[in-house]
């Protein structure tokens, strides 16, 4: 019989069995659920709402029913419906029918609630980490390429020329934001829902405080309504997962573009790409493309999260049930990401000599030279006008700006002296840009310092969690 199979009269169809059951999925948070429960019973039994030794027949039996599952040999079964079902029918099973006092003073309702919170909990942590292990690998590539020259786009066209350090080190950052969206996230997650029972909170005399210090939390949802009808925690966590999806899927879009013949920037290690089943020659960027299209399914996630919850009214309705994949799908692809992103930087071969070729044949350095002629005194929207000019010139003779001689430069405005032709090399130029946060490798290297100074702060904040 079910578990509140009390007011039935007639069995379960089949396919209800089947629509309503979220045991296929939920099994994931078996350990939350058992640790979530252990804390239960004992604090019950601390309120002399249950005996000592009740309380210590259902501790033992959940934890071996704990090494049940963790040894593969605990049977879920659908009928029983969901993972705090499916744990509370073995346990009845297995202690008898004192296993049957766990389920005092709480619901199905608050229980799934503590433990999606301790799952992510632990899961935002895990994250956390992973991000900080890809933030330490393009710190060092950085730190090793802030003299490697490569243009720095807008549009797609050339634009100025940096280093691969330093656009390496705009990752760094987003990822920075990333890691500290992570932060907020955790903090509104660390409040202790049980106790709420199923909407209404309970005639026990509980101890709610008791519950949350035995497991870790920092505060209490301090309205039980609120506690088992909301799960703005879970939307918040996708959308920080959507945003660095979002950045690891641009990083994704440079590292194939890059990859390209036509860039050849970089070359991926072989152990991160794939071959193509026809044409022999290929090696593919597969990871890259995975992060970027997996990208799309976790936008769908929060999308669908959002949607499951606008309509709801309070308190807990089935609807909610739909959080448990939407959740997992997100946590699994980000993780994977992360690690594959940590090892394919970590390996990635930087072609410098292609990346400074690219800068030879064209303009980046124009910003320059009519920076030159502001310093002159001359204000900046002429300068720009004689140097378009004097571009158009070059474009159409088929010249670069440092193939023009002294005296042409003197054509076009008596203000060039000879250092103008050392002013628009473009190492002189990404050197030249030495403002905070600028290409300047002194530049990037301050903010990698910087950057190092923050990853600690964020290693001491995840240190005391
Ligand atoms: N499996 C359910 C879920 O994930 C647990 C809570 C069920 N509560 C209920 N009243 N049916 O949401």
């Amino acid at each position: 019989m079910k578990l509140w199979g009390g007011r039935f009269a007639k069995e379960t169809d089949a396919l209800v069995e089947k629509f309503n059951s979220s045991i296929g999925f939920d099994k994931r948070l078996y350990k939350q659920d058992i640790r979530g429960s252990q804390a239960h019973v004992k604090m019950i039994a601390a309120q002399g709402i249950i005996d000592l030794q009740d309380a210590q027949v259902i501790d033992e039996g959940l934890e071996d029913i704990l090494a049940e599952i963790e040894a593969g040999t605990f049977v879920f079964d659908i009928k029983a419906e969901d993972i705090h079902m499916n744990i509370e029918k073995r346990l009845i099973e297995k202690v008898g029918p004192v296993g049957g006092k766990l389920h005092t003073g709480r619901s199905r309702n608050d229980q799934v609630a503590l433990d999606t919170h301790m799952y992510m909990k632990e899961e935002i942590k895990d994250v956390a980490s992973l991000v900080l292990d890809l933030q330490k690998e393009l710190s060092e590539l950085a730190e090793m390429h802030v003299e490697t020259l490569m243009p720095g786009y807008t549009h797609l066209q050339r634009a100025q020329p940096i280093s691969f350090g330093h656009h390496l080190m705009a990752y760094f950052y987003k990822l920075q934001r990333d890691g500290e969206r992570l932060q907020d996230c955790f903090k509104r997650t660390d409040l202790m829902p049980l106790g709420a029972g199923a909407l209404a909170g309970t005639s026990f005399p509980i101890d709610r405080e008791m519950v949350a210090k035995e497991l870790g939390f920092a505060a209490l949802y301090e309205n039980s309504i609120d506690a088992v009808s909301d799960r703005d925690y879970i939307v918040e966590f996708l959308a920080a997962a959507s945003t660095l999806m979002m950045h690891l899927s641009r990083l994704s879009e440079e590292i194939i573009l890059w990859s390209s013949a036509e860039f050849g920037f970089v070359e991926l290690d072989d152990a991160y790409c794939t071959g193509s089943s026809i044409m022999p020659q290929k090696k593919n960027q597969d990871v890259a493309e995975l992060v970027r299209g997996k990208t799309g399914g976790v936008f769908g996630d929060l999308m669908a999260m959002l949607t499951t919850l606008k309509g709801l009214p309070l308190a807990y309705n089935k609807d909610m049930q739909e959080d448990k994949e939407r959740l997992f799908n997100v946590i699994d692809t980000i993780k994977i990401s992360l690690k594959l992103y940590s090892g394919m930087i970590a390996t990635m071969n930087v072609k410098a000599d292609h990346m400074a070729a690219a800068l030879e044949n064209d303009f980046s350095n124009a910003t320059d030279m009519a920076d030159y002629l502001v310093k002159k005194g001359i204000p900046f929207r002429e300068c720009h006008a004689i140097v378009g000019k004097t571009v158009l010139y070059c474009i159409q003779n088929d010249k670069r700006l440092v193939d023009l001689s002294l005296a042409e430069y003197k054509d076009i405005s008596s203000e060039f002296a000879e250092d103008i032709l050392e002013v628009i090399k473009v190492r002189n130029c990404m050197k030249a840009r030495k403002s905070r946060g600028g290409a300047a490798p002194e530049a990037v290297l301050f903010s990698i310092e910087k950057g190092r100074g923050m990853m600690k702060e964020t290693e001491v904040f995840w240190s005391s969690k």
